[in-house]
């Protein structure tokens, strides 16, 4: 099998959250409640308050959602009429839907999209006034192609299928096209979950976010749960908690490069200083240093 379809076997086949460890079982807290959650005010997005019609299922806007990470559903499901798939936690979601709580949120860069109901929630939940999603799969997303083109979204949700994260110079290119200038307020990594795949995506986004941006790695603690790294398809992976790792040494010593590193059971933020980065050659291997040694990925 050539190795690209082997990369989009393995993709297809992607591991998951199981809900045992998710946040459907032990919730990550929220910063900002619900009012599924009888205990707060309404959060308010571009469109509207989020509406639960129950555990799985919600509305945000005109648009359905059904949010599951069980494997069983969503590598069975596809986004249709009945609502987009996310392959989140409620709990997730709900961060996600809180980010602005730290700056305007005006572009982001979501990679890895599965059936694109990660497109269409941050656009429901931000419209942007760009968002890209980066995909190694080709698959079709009729659904998603119907929002953008209902919505008259075209020229702010731009999607790119064939794209592995690993691939350097085809992020490059894509981001180039896509945001020209223009930084990047909010980056969502929920592709490979691999180290060296995420790192070197990593290297070629983090110089293009902006000052106080948030670049969140979902999923950073496979290799920390049993029922996660015995997976096949971390058989072999260093642990993508080594990135995690990584960019803390980083926040110590060059605060203006990284300049918060925050992390939940199922998500790590990592907040851009205002240092001006080169847009070619950054490496956070580099720079991640205890007692003057680079740090050797040991996780
Ligand atoms: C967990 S799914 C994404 C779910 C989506 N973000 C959501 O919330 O509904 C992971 C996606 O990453 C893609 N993927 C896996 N490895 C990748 C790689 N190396 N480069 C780009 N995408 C990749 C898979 O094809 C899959 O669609």
């Amino acid at each position: 099998m050539p190795i690209l379809s082997s990369i989009a076997t393995q993709a297809g086949r992607l591991w998951r959250k199981s809900p045992a460890n998710s946040g459907l079982a032990g919730t990550p807290p929220k910063r900002r409640p619900g009012p599924a959650d009888g205990s707060g005010a309404l959060r308010a997005t571009a469109s509207g308050a989020i509406e639960w019609l129950n555990d799985t299922d919600f509305r945000l806007g005109g648009t359905l959602f059904h949010a599951t990470v069980d494997p069983a559903v969503y590598h069975a499901r596809v986004s249709d009429a009945r609502g987009f798939l996310v392959v989140k936690t409620r709990g997730m979601i709900e961060d996600l839907l809180s980010h602005d709580q730290h700056l305007p949120i005006g572009t982001i860069l979501d990679i890895g999209i599965w059936q694109g109901g990660s497109v269409a929630l941050l656009d429901c939940a931000y419209r942007p006034r760009k968002l890209v999603g980066l995909e190694y799969s080709t698959r079709d997303l009729p659904h998603l192609d119907s929002y953008i083109a209902s919505n008259g979204r075209q020229d702010a949700v731009r999607v790119h299928k064939g794209i592995n994260q690993a691939d350097v110079a085809a992020v490059t290119r894509v981001l180039d096209t896509e945001f020209g200038g223009q930084t990047i307020d909010l980056v969502i990594d929920d592709a490979s979950h691999f180290f060296d795949e995420t790192m070197a995506s990593f290297n070629v986004v983090f110089p293009r976010v902006t000052p106080g941006g948030l670049f969140v790695i979902e999923d950073w603690q496979w290799s920390t749960t049993d029922v996660h790294y015995k997976l096949d398809y971390f058989q072999g992976k260093p642990g993508l908690a080594n990135l995690i790792v990584m960019c803390m040494l980083v926040c110590g010593a060059r605060p203006d490069i990284v300049s918060h590193v925050t992390v939940s059971p199922t998500q790590a933020i990592v907040v851009c200083g205002p240092a001006a980065l080169p847009k070619a050659g950054f490496s956070i291997a580099d720079l991640a240093r205890s007692r003057g040694e680079v740090f050797t990925a040991v996780l």
